[in-house]
């Protein structure tokens, strides 16, 4: 049995390296307890329990290398450290303004009984929200390299229940959509993952801080024994550190209920601050641009007849911007390289070099003058050696054009990103291992040498390192809207309210809706199983502080009450809330805009027509608000023909009224709440 140590903050104690304990620590709240201990073969191991019920079993926390003993077993308790933080720190943008970081911490030093008596430190840090722990190692004699092989972290949850994941390991990287399954079903998946168990206790686990280190995969052992499964390397090791090193944190949400889980601010608590000071040159935006257009396959990346970046396109899409007030517009396809084989080669790629009829100078200052920024992209094909040789001059490019976010990508298979050894070879890595996680840093870094903010497709899953770079705005890491162009099956009904309790704990992301004609491709099935309410929830439901609005311009000015819509929405918040909802079922989300009084409301909702009656209990009290409402109408149907039946009313409301709300099948509302003028 595990002894519950009274919690006193700052206090240390020096232990008898052979004396056998347990140690505790608990969330401020009381209702989270954390212990540390070693098993009867001196393994680390820790448990957790939540309302004094356990949800993680005894879990082992240990290490292979691939050039020395495991640290895994006969581990002694030398030193024990306590503390506690309550303070509160201010995102630059964000979904919330400010976030609180209160938490009780333990760190445990554990040290091997073997002539290299190596040493290892658990830091334990438990907050309201739920908990994070990650390994320390110190510079020591023992270890001067660590190659490590696996890390052998486990969870073993203390009940079944279920869970909505996505394959590891598979070669479409995160863009999957999710499985409900048991717990007790789970293969081996990415994080974040996302538990119910059968006690209605809400858990998410994911990793915060990945920096130099390979992302983890969590796959079953058997039952509800989940263990950390490394991003390979073709190396060897998985991770080849020198001289002192922290693994990520392994992070464990903890909640009653979907609330807990969407409010949480645990994996953001567990980065480092802003590191790089003035970052008021990031801007959240709403933008559009020449993407949709390839993606129906009505223009072309590649040149020739079909090539869509074009100066004159260019122009156009800068006029629709600067008429609506839309800041950004990407342009795709603009630089050398995409003729032939682009797809997971990248080798043609000339960042600083444009197509012939595409004038890059002339449109970066034609948008200037209109008030418009152009976003730069840079499509790697997954070739990080032919980017990274020309990163800096391509970053500088955009820097000296004023173009100020940019967007990349790796569309390679999973386990097939080009990168160069030390020895100037060849070699393929993963899109999450350590290789690739450090490339995602210095890209993050030399863009904001240029104050260029960056916003990676096909990336390393988020793990809230936008804190300490807050020019890292968004990312894909998951299913987005492209494939509402191209594919089938398209994006399910269930797809949103299954991100939002899932991928989205991890950090914005750029999914890029506002699709409203919600037709895809001719040739596929075009229709896309969405009402046109439901595209303009998504602006409120997936967040991201750059938003695009993706569909060809003539079919956003088709929509006025659409357009009208994406043009008030906005892109950055003082706080956001879970109103209503149920993991992958539906979700009715409140968010309060920053530096205002006004707020936005927005639902999505599976195969199940929903009409929730939601209490204005969030608005201040004594103060008139005019609440417009783009709702499904009577007819409405997202996976039927009448998909873009939509009503927009408006009504006076203020704080204690309700509002009833209309979601069809695969449908959804969006709300915009206005302080009445006095
Ligand atoms: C995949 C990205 O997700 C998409 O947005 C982009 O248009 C293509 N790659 C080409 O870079
Ligand atoms: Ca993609």
């Amino acid at each position: 049995m595990n002894i519950l140590r009274a919690f006193v903050p700052l206090a240390f104690a020096v232990l008898a390296p052979t004396m056998a304990h347990a140690a505790s620590v608990a969330s401020p709240d009381g209702r989270i307890v954390a212990t540390l201990d070693t098993s009867g073969e001196g393994t680390p191991t820790y448990s957790v329990s939540f309302d004094g019920e356990q949800v993680i079993d005894p879990s082992a926390i240990g290490f292979i290398f691939t050039d020395s003993n495991p640290m895994r077993r006969d581990f002694t308790v030398l030193e024990e450290k306590t503390a506690s933080v309550n303070t509160q720190w201010e995102q630059p943008w964000g979904e919330r303004r400010f976030v609180t970081d209160r938490h009780n911490e333990l760190a445990v030093t554990f040290r091997q009984r073997d002539a290299a008596a190596r040493e290892m430190t658990v830091r334990m840090r438990v907050f309201d929200d739920g908990l994070g722990f990650r390994v320390e190692f110190p510079e020591q004699d023992g270890m001067p390299v660590a190659n490590i092989a696996e890390e052998l972290t486990e969870f073993r949850i203390a009940s079944d229940g279920e869970a909505w994941s996505i394959p590891a390991g598979d070669w479409n990287r995160y863009e999957y959509l999710y499985e409900r399954t048991a717990i007790s079903a789970l293969s081996t998946v990415h994080t974040p993952v996302t538990m119910v168990l059968e006690n209605g206790t809400h858990m998410s686990f994911h990793e915060a801080a990945l920096v130099d280190y390979s992302g983890m995969w969590l796959r079953r052992m058997e039952g509800t024994r989940l263990r950390a499964q490394l991003s390979p390397s073709p190396r060897g090791p998985k991770v080849v550190r020198k001289g002192a090193f922290n693994t990520p944190w392994r992070t464990i949400q903890i909640a009653d209920g979907p609330a807990g889980l969407f409010e949480s601010a645990l994996i953001l608590n567990l980065n480092e601050p802003n590191a790089l000071g003035d970052v008021s040159w990031v801007v959240p935006h709403k933008y559009i641009g020449i993407w949709w257009e390839m993606h129906l396959d009505e223009s072309s990346w590649a040149s020739g007849e079909k090539h869509g970046a074009t100066t004159a396109n260019a122009k156009r899409h800068i006029d629709f911007a600067a008429e609506h007030g839309f800041r950004g517009v990407l342009i795709e396809g603009w630089n050398l390289g995409w003729d032939g084989n682009w797809f997971g080669n990248g080798r043609d790629y000339d960042f600083t070099t444009a197509y012939p009829d595409f004038d890059i100078a002339e449109v970066a200052l034609y948008a200037r003058d209109k008030g418009v920024r152009i976003i730069g992209h840079h499509e790697t094909g997954g070739n990080i050696d032919v980017y990274e040789r020309q990163l800096d001059d391509a970053m500088a490019l955009y820097g000296k054009l004023g173009i100020d976010a940019v967007k990349t990508g790796y569309v390679a298979d999973a386990g097939g990103v080009i990168s160069r050894d030390a020895d100037g070879n060849e070699i393929f890595v993963w899109h999450d291992g350590q290789e690739q996680v450090n490339h995602h840093l210095r890209v993050v870094e030399t863009a904001a040498a240029n104050r260029i903010a960056v916003n990676p497709h096909e990336p390393v899953k988020d793990t809230g390192l936008r804190r300490t770079y807050p020019n890292w705005v968004s990312r894909e890491g998951a299913r987005g809207g492209e494939y509402d162009a191209w594919a089938e099956p398209k994006n399910g009904p269930d797809h949103v309210p299954e991100l939002i309790f899932t991928r989205l704990l991890s950090g914005p992301m750029d999914y890029t809706p506002g699709i409203f004609s919600l037709e895809g491709r001719d040739a596929v099935a075009p229709d896309i199983p969405s009402t046109l309410a439901r595209q303009l929830a998504f602006y409120i439901a997936i967040y991201s502080p750059i938003q695009m609005v993706a569909d060809l311009p003539e079919n956003i000015a088709a929509h006025p009450q659409a357009l009208d819509f994406v043009k008030r929405v906005a892109v950055d918040w003082h706080d956001s809330r879970l109103l209503e909802g149920a993991v992958g079922e539906y979700a009715v989300i409140a968010r309060q805009v920053r530096d205002s009084d006004a707020w936005f409301i927005g639902g999505v909702t599976d195969e199940t027509p929903r009409r929730p009656n939601i209490a204005l209990d969030f608005l201040p009290e004594g103060r008139t608000f005019v609440a417009t409402i783009w709702e499904d109408g009577e007819q409405a149907d997202g996976l039927g023909h009448d998909r873009h039946a939509m009503d927009v009313r408006q009504v006076t409301v203020r704080h204690g009224d309700t509002l009833d709300l209309r979601m069809a099948r695969a449908g959804g509302f969006a709300v915009e709440l206005m302080p009445a003028a006095q």
